[in-house]
Protein backbone atom coordinates (compact mmCIF):
# COMPACT_ATOMS: atom_id res chain seq x y z
CA UNK A 1 0.00 0.00 0.00
CA UNK A 2 1.55 3.53 -0.62
CA UNK A 3 2.39 6.17 1.80
CA UNK A 4 3.30 9.25 1.74
CA UNK A 5 7.00 9.96 3.84
CA UNK A 6 6.99 14.05 4.79
CA UNK A 7 9.91 16.12 6.10
CA UNK A 8 8.09 18.66 7.88
CA UNK A 9 9.13 22.58 8.29
CA UNK A 10 9.72 24.03 5.12
CA UNK A 11 7.84 26.73 4.39
CA UNK A 12 5.68 26.95 0.99
CA UNK A 13 6.65 29.23 -1.79
CA UNK A 14 5.91 29.51 -5.56
CA UNK A 15 3.45 28.97 -8.14
CA UNK A 16 0.54 25.99 -8.19
CA UNK A 17 -1.68 25.06 -11.28
CA UNK A 18 -5.11 24.23 -9.80
CA UNK A 19 -6.65 21.47 -11.98
CA UNK A 20 -10.28 20.64 -13.19
CA UNK A 21 -12.78 20.06 -10.80
CA UNK A 22 -13.48 16.80 -9.52
CA UNK A 23 -17.05 17.84 -8.54
CA UNK A 24 -17.56 19.15 -11.84
CA UNK A 25 -15.95 16.76 -14.04
CA UNK A 26 -18.02 13.95 -12.33
CA UNK A 27 -21.51 14.44 -13.26
CA UNK A 28 -20.35 16.09 -16.26
CA UNK A 29 -18.88 12.35 -17.55
CA UNK A 30 -22.50 11.18 -16.47
CA UNK A 31 -24.14 13.77 -18.53
CA UNK A 32 -22.30 12.84 -21.96
CA UNK A 33 -24.47 9.50 -21.65
CA UNK A 34 -27.27 11.69 -22.89
CA UNK A 35 -26.50 13.25 -26.00
CA UNK A 36 -25.47 10.36 -28.22
CA UNK A 37 -22.36 11.95 -29.99
CA UNK A 38 -19.11 13.32 -29.20
CA UNK A 39 -18.52 15.22 -26.03
CA UNK A 40 -15.01 17.08 -25.88
CA UNK A 41 -13.75 17.73 -22.10
CA UNK A 42 -10.73 19.64 -21.18
CA UNK A 43 -9.19 20.30 -18.07
CA UNK A 44 -10.22 16.52 -16.50
CA UNK A 45 -8.05 16.09 -13.97
CA UNK A 46 -6.52 12.36 -13.82
CA UNK A 47 -8.07 11.15 -10.58
CA UNK A 48 -9.07 8.10 -9.58
CA UNK A 49 -12.39 8.77 -9.26
CA UNK A 50 -12.42 10.17 -12.63
CA UNK A 51 -10.90 6.81 -14.00
CA UNK A 52 -13.58 5.34 -12.15
CA UNK A 53 -16.47 7.29 -13.69
CA UNK A 54 -14.75 6.07 -17.26
CA UNK A 55 -15.14 2.85 -16.51
CA UNK A 56 -19.29 3.12 -16.04
CA UNK A 57 -19.09 4.67 -19.27
CA UNK A 58 -17.09 1.75 -21.03
CA UNK A 59 -18.81 -0.76 -19.63
CA UNK A 60 -22.41 0.69 -20.79
CA UNK A 61 -20.97 0.73 -24.43
CA UNK A 62 -19.22 4.53 -25.23
CA UNK A 63 -15.69 4.99 -26.20
CA UNK A 64 -13.80 6.79 -24.48
CA UNK A 65 -9.77 8.11 -24.92
CA UNK A 66 -7.93 10.89 -22.80
CA UNK A 67 -4.82 12.54 -24.28
CA UNK A 68 -3.33 14.62 -21.94
CA UNK A 69 -5.90 16.60 -20.09
CA UNK A 70 -8.52 16.19 -22.74
CA UNK A 71 -11.06 13.47 -22.27
CA UNK A 72 -13.16 12.77 -25.28
CA UNK A 73 -16.69 10.58 -25.38
CA UNK A 74 -18.55 9.00 -27.77
CA UNK A 75 -21.93 7.63 -26.97
CA UNK A 76 -23.33 7.00 -29.88
CA UNK A 77 -23.67 3.63 -29.09
CA UNK A 78 -24.88 2.94 -25.20
CA UNK A 79 -25.78 -0.97 -25.05
CA UNK A 80 -26.19 -1.78 -21.05
CA UNK A 81 -28.29 -0.06 -18.14
CA UNK A 82 -26.49 -1.18 -15.29
CA UNK A 83 -24.00 -0.15 -13.01
CA UNK A 84 -22.17 -3.28 -11.76
CA UNK A 85 -21.28 -3.36 -8.03
CA UNK A 86 -17.63 -3.71 -8.24
CA UNK A 87 -17.61 0.03 -10.02
CA UNK A 88 -20.56 1.30 -7.85
CA UNK A 89 -18.64 -0.01 -4.71
CA UNK A 90 -15.54 2.53 -6.14
CA UNK A 91 -17.39 5.94 -5.50
CA UNK A 92 -20.26 7.26 -4.29
CA UNK A 93 -20.36 9.99 -7.22
CA UNK A 94 -21.40 7.05 -9.44
CA UNK A 95 -25.16 7.30 -8.67
CA UNK A 96 -24.93 10.32 -10.45
CA UNK A 97 -25.39 8.04 -13.76
CA UNK A 98 -29.09 7.01 -12.16
CA UNK A 99 -30.62 9.54 -13.99
CA UNK A 100 -28.64 10.22 -17.53
CA UNK A 101 -28.95 5.84 -17.43
CA UNK A 102 -32.50 6.23 -17.36
CA UNK A 103 -33.12 9.84 -19.28
CA UNK A 104 -31.05 7.38 -22.12
CA UNK A 105 -32.36 4.29 -22.14
CA UNK A 106 -35.53 3.93 -20.42
CA UNK A 107 -34.41 2.12 -17.53
CA UNK A 108 -31.03 1.58 -15.14
CA UNK A 109 -29.83 -0.84 -12.26
CA UNK A 110 -27.48 0.26 -9.75
CA UNK A 111 -25.96 -0.93 -6.69
CA UNK A 112 -25.75 1.25 -3.50
CA UNK A 113 -23.02 3.66 -3.56
CA UNK A 114 -19.70 3.63 -1.98
CA UNK A 115 -17.31 6.61 -1.62
CA UNK A 116 -15.97 8.00 1.84
CA UNK A 117 -17.05 6.71 4.92
CA UNK A 118 -18.43 9.83 6.50
CA UNK A 119 -21.33 9.04 8.24
CA UNK A 120 -24.52 7.84 6.50
CA UNK A 121 -25.18 8.94 3.09
CA UNK A 122 -28.46 8.38 1.80
CA UNK A 123 -29.85 8.83 -1.66
CA UNK A 124 -33.51 8.94 -0.58
CA UNK A 125 -33.51 12.32 -1.88
CA UNK A 126 -32.71 11.73 -5.47
CA UNK A 127 -35.13 8.93 -5.53
CA UNK A 128 -37.89 10.61 -3.66
CA UNK A 129 -37.28 13.47 -6.46
CA UNK A 130 -36.89 10.70 -9.84
CA UNK A 131 -40.25 9.09 -7.98
CA UNK A 132 -41.89 13.05 -8.64
CA UNK A 133 -40.67 12.77 -11.98
CA UNK A 134 -42.18 9.43 -12.82
CA UNK A 135 -39.67 7.18 -12.26
CA UNK A 136 -40.95 3.33 -10.92
CA UNK A 137 -37.84 2.51 -8.14
CA UNK A 138 -37.66 -0.92 -7.06
CA UNK A 139 -35.10 -1.71 -4.33
CA UNK A 140 -34.20 -5.58 -4.02
CA UNK A 141 -30.86 -7.49 -2.87
CA UNK A 142 -28.57 -4.02 -2.39
CA UNK A 143 -29.81 -3.04 -5.87
CA UNK A 144 -31.84 -0.47 -7.29
CA UNK A 145 -34.02 -0.94 -10.57
CA UNK A 146 -35.91 2.15 -12.04
CA UNK A 147 -37.76 2.48 -15.06
CA UNK A 148 -38.77 5.62 -16.58
CA UNK A 149 -42.54 4.86 -16.53
CA UNK A 150 -44.53 7.80 -17.96
CA UNK A 151 -41.83 11.02 -17.18
CA UNK A 152 -43.35 14.26 -16.94
CA UNK A 153 -42.34 17.64 -15.91
CA UNK A 154 -43.68 18.78 -12.67
CA UNK A 155 -42.14 20.82 -9.44
CA UNK A 156 -39.88 18.51 -7.56
CA UNK A 157 -38.94 20.48 -4.24
CA UNK A 158 -36.10 19.15 -2.48
CA UNK A 159 -36.22 19.01 1.42
CA UNK A 160 -32.53 19.74 1.56
CA UNK A 161 -30.17 21.22 -1.33
CA UNK A 162 -28.09 17.90 -1.81
CA UNK A 163 -25.96 18.63 -4.67
CA UNK A 164 -26.10 14.85 -6.03
CA UNK A 165 -29.70 15.06 -6.02
CA UNK A 166 -30.21 18.26 -8.10
CA UNK A 167 -27.91 16.98 -10.74
CA UNK A 168 -29.84 13.79 -10.94
CA UNK A 169 -32.96 15.28 -11.06
CA UNK A 170 -32.07 17.55 -13.60
CA UNK A 171 -30.07 15.05 -15.74
CA UNK A 172 -33.75 12.89 -15.46
CA UNK A 173 -35.82 15.95 -16.04
CA UNK A 174 -34.06 16.61 -19.34
CA UNK A 175 -36.05 13.42 -20.77
CA UNK A 176 -39.41 14.07 -19.30
CA UNK A 177 -42.63 15.53 -21.33
CA UNK A 178 -42.83 19.29 -20.58
CA UNK A 179 -41.13 21.82 -18.23
CA UNK A 180 -39.55 21.01 -14.86
CA UNK A 181 -38.56 22.97 -11.82
CA UNK A 182 -36.43 21.91 -9.53
CA UNK A 183 -36.69 24.20 -6.06
CA UNK A 184 -34.72 24.49 -3.09
CA UNK A 185 -31.92 23.37 -5.72
CA UNK A 186 -27.93 23.40 -4.58
CA UNK A 187 -26.42 26.34 -5.58
CA UNK A 188 -22.65 24.59 -5.82
CA UNK A 189 -20.86 26.25 -8.92
CA UNK A 190 -20.42 22.61 -10.17
CA UNK A 191 -24.04 22.49 -11.35
CA UNK A 192 -23.90 25.64 -13.15
CA UNK A 193 -20.78 24.34 -14.90
CA UNK A 194 -23.03 21.06 -15.38
CA UNK A 195 -25.97 23.14 -16.33
CA UNK A 196 -23.25 25.23 -19.36
CA UNK A 197 -22.23 21.56 -20.45
CA UNK A 198 -26.04 20.45 -21.00
CA UNK A 199 -26.66 23.91 -22.59
CA UNK A 200 -23.98 23.82 -25.49
CA UNK A 201 -25.30 19.82 -25.84
CA UNK A 202 -29.06 21.48 -26.91
CA UNK A 203 -30.72 21.12 -23.64
CA UNK A 204 -32.95 24.02 -22.05
CA UNK A 205 -31.71 24.84 -18.67
CA UNK A 206 -31.66 27.54 -16.53
CA UNK A 207 -30.77 29.13 -13.37
CA UNK A 208 -27.35 27.99 -12.63
CA UNK A 209 -26.41 28.87 -9.39
CA UNK A 210 -30.24 29.71 -8.48
CA UNK A 211 -31.79 27.74 -5.70
CA UNK A 212 -34.59 27.15 -8.53
CA UNK A 213 -33.83 25.49 -11.34
CA UNK A 214 -35.68 24.94 -14.70
CA UNK A 215 -35.16 22.30 -16.65
CA UNK A 216 -37.14 21.78 -20.34
CA UNK A 217 -37.67 18.25 -21.27
CA UNK A 218 -35.76 18.38 -24.55
CA UNK A 219 -32.60 15.77 -24.56
CA UNK A 220 -29.17 17.39 -25.70
CA UNK A 221 -28.36 16.30 -29.07
CA UNK A 222 -25.61 18.27 -30.54
CA UNK A 223 -21.61 17.28 -30.14
CA UNK A 224 -20.06 19.51 -27.52
CA UNK A 225 -17.06 20.52 -26.20
CA UNK A 226 -16.34 21.90 -22.47
CA UNK A 227 -13.47 23.20 -20.17
CA UNK A 228 -14.34 22.01 -17.02
CA UNK A 229 -13.88 24.57 -14.45
CA UNK A 230 -11.30 24.90 -11.64
CA UNK A 231 -11.38 22.66 -8.40
CA UNK A 232 -12.48 24.75 -5.17
CA UNK A 233 -11.32 22.43 -2.60
CA UNK A 234 -8.07 21.57 -4.37
CA UNK A 235 -7.49 25.74 -4.50
CA UNK A 236 -8.75 25.57 -0.52
CA UNK A 237 -6.37 22.84 0.06
CA UNK A 238 -3.08 24.38 -1.22
CA UNK A 239 -3.63 28.02 0.68
CA UNK A 240 -4.62 25.86 3.97
CA UNK A 241 -1.12 24.29 3.34
CA UNK A 242 0.79 27.69 2.66
CA UNK A 243 -1.37 29.13 5.89
CA UNK A 244 -0.10 26.16 8.03
CA UNK A 245 3.46 26.05 6.99
CA UNK A 246 4.20 30.08 6.22
CA UNK A 247 5.66 30.71 2.40
CA UNK A 248 4.25 32.80 -0.36
CA UNK A 249 2.02 31.00 -3.31
CA UNK A 250 0.20 31.80 -6.08
CA UNK A 251 -2.42 29.79 -7.21
CA UNK A 252 -2.76 30.04 -11.19
CA UNK A 253 -6.03 28.88 -13.19
CA UNK A 254 -8.71 29.64 -9.92
CA UNK A 255 -11.50 31.25 -9.85
CA UNK A 256 -11.06 33.39 -6.54
CA UNK A 257 -15.16 33.73 -6.59
CA UNK A 258 -15.45 30.28 -5.46
CA UNK A 259 -13.52 30.01 -2.50
CA UNK A 260 -14.91 33.78 -1.33
CA UNK A 261 -15.28 32.19 2.05
CA UNK A 262 -11.87 30.03 2.52
CA UNK A 263 -10.18 33.43 1.55
CA UNK A 264 -11.83 35.45 4.54
CA UNK A 265 -11.15 32.48 7.15
CA UNK A 266 -8.16 32.76 6.00
CA UNK A 267 -7.28 36.88 5.82
CA UNK A 268 -9.01 36.95 9.59
CA UNK A 269 -6.48 34.20 10.98
CA UNK A 270 -3.31 37.01 9.27
CA UNK A 271 -2.79 35.17 5.95
CA UNK A 272 -2.26 38.49 3.15
CA UNK A 273 -3.92 37.39 -0.06
CA UNK A 274 -4.05 38.88 -3.41
CA UNK A 275 -6.71 37.90 -5.93
CA UNK A 276 -5.89 39.30 -9.70
CA UNK A 277 -7.98 37.39 -12.66
CA UNK A 278 -7.65 34.03 -12.48
CA UNK A 279 -4.33 34.07 -9.89
CA UNK A 280 -4.48 33.85 -6.11
CA UNK A 281 -1.78 34.85 -3.89
CA UNK A 282 -1.31 33.79 -0.16
CA UNK A 283 1.46 35.12 1.88
CA UNK A 284 1.70 33.86 5.08
CA UNK A 285 4.55 35.55 6.97
CA UNK A 286 3.96 34.84 11.27
CA UNK A 287 1.93 32.40 12.89
CA UNK A 288 -2.13 32.07 12.18
CA UNK A 289 -4.20 33.51 14.76
CA UNK A 290 -7.10 31.71 15.77
CA UNK A 291 -9.78 31.46 13.21
CA UNK A 292 -13.39 32.91 13.17
CA UNK A 293 -16.06 30.16 13.69
CA UNK A 294 -16.08 28.32 10.58
CA UNK A 295 -19.44 26.49 10.16
CA UNK A 296 -19.71 24.07 7.24
CA UNK A 297 -22.93 25.39 5.25
CA UNK A 298 -24.37 24.49 1.60
CA UNK A 299 -22.93 26.91 -1.35
CA UNK A 300 -22.39 29.92 -1.12
CA UNK A 301 -21.29 28.90 2.41
CA UNK A 302 -17.88 27.33 3.88
CA UNK A 303 -17.60 24.08 1.93
CA UNK A 304 -17.74 20.80 4.01
CA UNK A 305 -14.72 19.43 1.71
CA UNK A 306 -12.42 22.14 2.95
CA UNK A 307 -13.07 21.65 6.84
CA UNK A 308 -10.17 19.15 7.41
CA UNK A 309 -7.78 20.83 5.43
CA UNK A 310 -8.73 24.26 7.15
CA UNK A 311 -8.59 22.06 10.40
CA UNK A 312 -5.15 21.51 10.15
CA UNK A 313 -3.96 24.90 9.74
CA UNK A 314 -5.93 25.61 12.71
CA UNK A 315 -3.68 23.09 14.72
CA UNK A 316 -0.79 25.57 14.39
CA UNK A 317 -2.72 28.96 15.20
CA UNK A 318 -2.56 31.01 17.94
CA UNK A 319 -5.61 30.57 20.47
CA UNK A 320 -9.12 28.35 19.81
CA UNK A 321 -10.64 27.75 17.07
CA UNK A 322 -14.23 26.24 16.55
CA UNK A 323 -15.42 24.59 13.84
CA UNK A 324 -19.20 23.30 13.28
CA UNK A 325 -20.01 20.64 10.99
CA UNK A 326 -23.61 21.08 9.68
CA UNK A 327 -23.19 18.85 6.14
CA UNK A 328 -22.08 15.28 7.25
CA UNK A 329 -22.18 13.78 10.64
CA UNK A 330 -18.95 12.23 10.93
CA UNK A 331 -16.87 14.35 8.93
CA UNK A 332 -13.96 14.71 11.84
CA UNK A 333 -12.79 11.39 11.37
CA UNK A 334 -9.13 12.78 10.82
CA UNK A 335 -9.30 14.32 14.01
CA UNK A 336 -7.93 11.42 16.22
CA UNK A 337 -5.08 11.00 13.28
CA UNK A 338 -4.03 15.02 14.36
CA UNK A 339 -4.45 14.26 17.46
CA UNK A 340 -1.71 11.36 17.29
CA UNK A 341 0.64 14.75 15.81
CA UNK A 342 0.33 16.48 19.11
CA UNK A 343 -2.93 18.91 17.91
CA UNK A 344 -5.49 19.37 20.57
CA UNK A 345 -8.37 19.07 18.98
CA UNK A 346 -12.31 18.02 21.28
CA UNK A 347 -14.43 17.15 19.58
CA UNK A 348 -18.61 16.88 21.20
CA UNK A 349 -21.19 15.85 18.35
CA UNK A 350 -20.79 18.63 15.51
CA UNK A 351 -18.66 20.93 17.43
CA UNK A 352 -14.76 20.49 17.13
CA UNK A 353 -12.67 22.96 19.43
CA UNK A 354 -9.68 23.14 18.26
CA UNK A 355 -6.28 24.93 20.36
CA UNK A 356 -3.12 26.05 18.29
CA UNK A 357 0.57 24.57 19.19
CA UNK A 358 3.40 22.63 17.80
CA UNK A 359 2.76 19.57 15.70
CA UNK A 360 5.33 16.37 15.55
CA UNK A 361 5.87 14.01 13.35
CA UNK A 362 3.89 10.95 13.49
CA UNK A 363 2.80 7.77 11.36
CA UNK A 364 -0.94 8.26 10.59
CA UNK A 365 -3.43 6.80 8.40
CA UNK A 366 -5.76 8.51 6.05
CA UNK A 367 -9.80 7.85 6.73
CA UNK A 368 -11.03 9.41 3.92
CA UNK A 369 -10.31 12.47 1.04
CA UNK A 370 -10.15 15.78 2.57
CA UNK A 371 -9.02 13.76 6.33
CA UNK A 372 -6.30 12.76 4.26
CA UNK A 373 -5.36 15.95 2.86
CA UNK A 374 -5.30 17.28 6.59
CA UNK A 375 -2.95 15.04 7.11
CA UNK A 376 -0.80 16.15 4.73
CA UNK A 377 -0.67 19.79 6.18
CA UNK A 378 -0.55 18.87 9.30
CA UNK A 379 2.52 16.64 8.11
CA UNK A 380 4.39 19.26 6.43
CA UNK A 381 3.65 22.03 9.18
CA UNK A 382 4.98 19.54 12.00
CA UNK A 383 8.38 18.74 13.24
CA UNK A 384 10.37 15.87 12.33
CA UNK A 385 9.50 13.08 9.61
CA UNK A 386 5.86 11.34 9.53
CA UNK A 387 4.59 8.47 7.34
CA UNK A 388 1.08 9.12 6.12
CA UNK A 389 -0.66 5.82 5.18
CA UNK A 390 -3.71 4.53 3.37
CA UNK A 391 -3.43 7.30 0.88
CA UNK A 392 -5.45 5.91 -2.05
CA UNK A 393 -8.30 7.60 -0.19
CA UNK A 394 -6.31 11.27 -1.27
CA UNK A 395 -5.78 9.88 -4.82
CA UNK A 396 -9.83 9.86 -5.23
CA UNK A 397 -9.30 13.56 -5.38
CA UNK A 398 -5.70 15.21 -5.90
CA UNK A 399 -3.75 15.18 -9.15
CA UNK A 400 -0.57 14.86 -8.79
CA UNK A 401 -0.06 16.13 -4.54
CA UNK A 402 2.88 15.16 -4.08
CA UNK A 403 4.37 16.73 -7.87
CA UNK A 404 2.90 19.67 -6.95
CA UNK A 405 3.66 20.20 -3.22
CA UNK A 406 7.75 19.30 -4.18
CA UNK A 407 7.52 22.00 -7.08
CA UNK A 408 6.52 24.41 -3.60
CA UNK A 409 9.62 23.18 -1.69
CA UNK A 410 7.91 20.98 0.59
CA UNK A 411 9.70 17.32 1.37
CA UNK A 412 7.28 14.66 0.12
CA UNK A 413 8.07 11.53 -1.13
CA UNK A 414 5.25 9.00 -2.06
CA UNK A 415 6.14 5.19 -1.52
CA UNK A 416 4.23 2.44 -3.37
CA UNK A 417 6.15 -0.18 -1.38
CA UNK A 418 4.24 -2.73 0.88
CA UNK A 419 3.42 -0.90 4.09
C1 LIG B 1 -21.22 16.44 -3.04
C2 LIG B 1 -19.74 16.43 -3.29
C3 LIG B 1 -18.97 16.29 -1.98
C4 LIG B 1 -19.40 17.36 -1.00
C5 LIG B 1 -20.93 17.40 -0.86
C6 LIG B 1 -21.42 18.56 -0.01
C7 LIG B 1 -19.60 15.46 -5.49
C8 LIG B 1 -19.13 14.34 -6.34
N1 LIG B 1 -19.42 15.34 -4.16
O1 LIG B 1 -21.54 15.18 -2.46
O2 LIG B 1 -17.58 16.41 -2.26
O3 LIG B 1 -18.84 17.09 0.27
O4 LIG B 1 -21.54 17.52 -2.16
O5 LIG B 1 -20.99 19.76 -0.53
O6 LIG B 1 -20.06 16.47 -5.98
N2 LIG B 1 -28.31 13.53 1.83
C9 LIG B 1 -29.41 12.82 2.23
N3 LIG B 1 -30.13 12.17 1.24
C10 LIG B 1 -29.79 12.22 -0.07
C11 LIG B 1 -28.67 12.97 -0.45
C12 LIG B 1 -27.93 13.62 0.52
O7 LIG B 1 -29.75 12.74 3.39
O8 LIG B 1 -30.48 11.62 -0.89
C13 LIG B 1 -27.51 14.23 2.87
C14 LIG B 1 -26.09 13.64 2.94
O9 LIG B 1 -26.07 12.49 3.78
C15 LIG B 1 -25.32 14.79 3.52
C16 LIG B 1 -25.99 16.02 2.90
O10 LIG B 1 -27.29 15.56 2.48
O11 LIG B 1 -25.48 14.83 4.91
C17 LIG B 1 -25.24 16.62 1.72
O12 LIG B 1 -25.14 15.66 0.69
P1 LIG B 1 -25.03 16.05 -0.85
O13 LIG B 1 -25.15 17.53 -1.02
O14 LIG B 1 -25.97 15.19 -1.59
O15 LIG B 1 -23.56 15.61 -1.18
P2 LIG B 1 -23.06 14.72 -2.38
O16 LIG B 1 -23.76 15.09 -3.62
O17 LIG B 1 -23.01 13.31 -1.95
Amino acid sequence: MAYYQIQGGAPLRGIVPVSGAKNSVLPILAATLLNGGRSILHNCPDLRDVRSAIAILRHLGCRVQREGDTVTVDSSSVERWDVPHELMREMRSSVIFLGPILARCGRARLSLPGGCDIGPRPIDLHLKALQKLGVEIREEGGDIYCRAGDLRGVDVILSFPSVGATENTILTAVACGGSTRIINAAREPEIADLQDYLRKSGAEVAGGGESVIRVSGEMPRRDVEHTILPDRIEAATYLCACAACGGEITLTGAEPEHVGTVLQCLSEAGCMIQTAGRNITLRAVRRLSGLPTVRTMPYPGFPTDAQAPLMAAACTAEGTSVFLETIFENRYRHVPELVRMGAQIRVSGRTALVTGGALCGAQVRCTDLRGGAALVIAAMAARGESRIEDITHVDRGYEHLAEKLTALGADIRRNNEDV
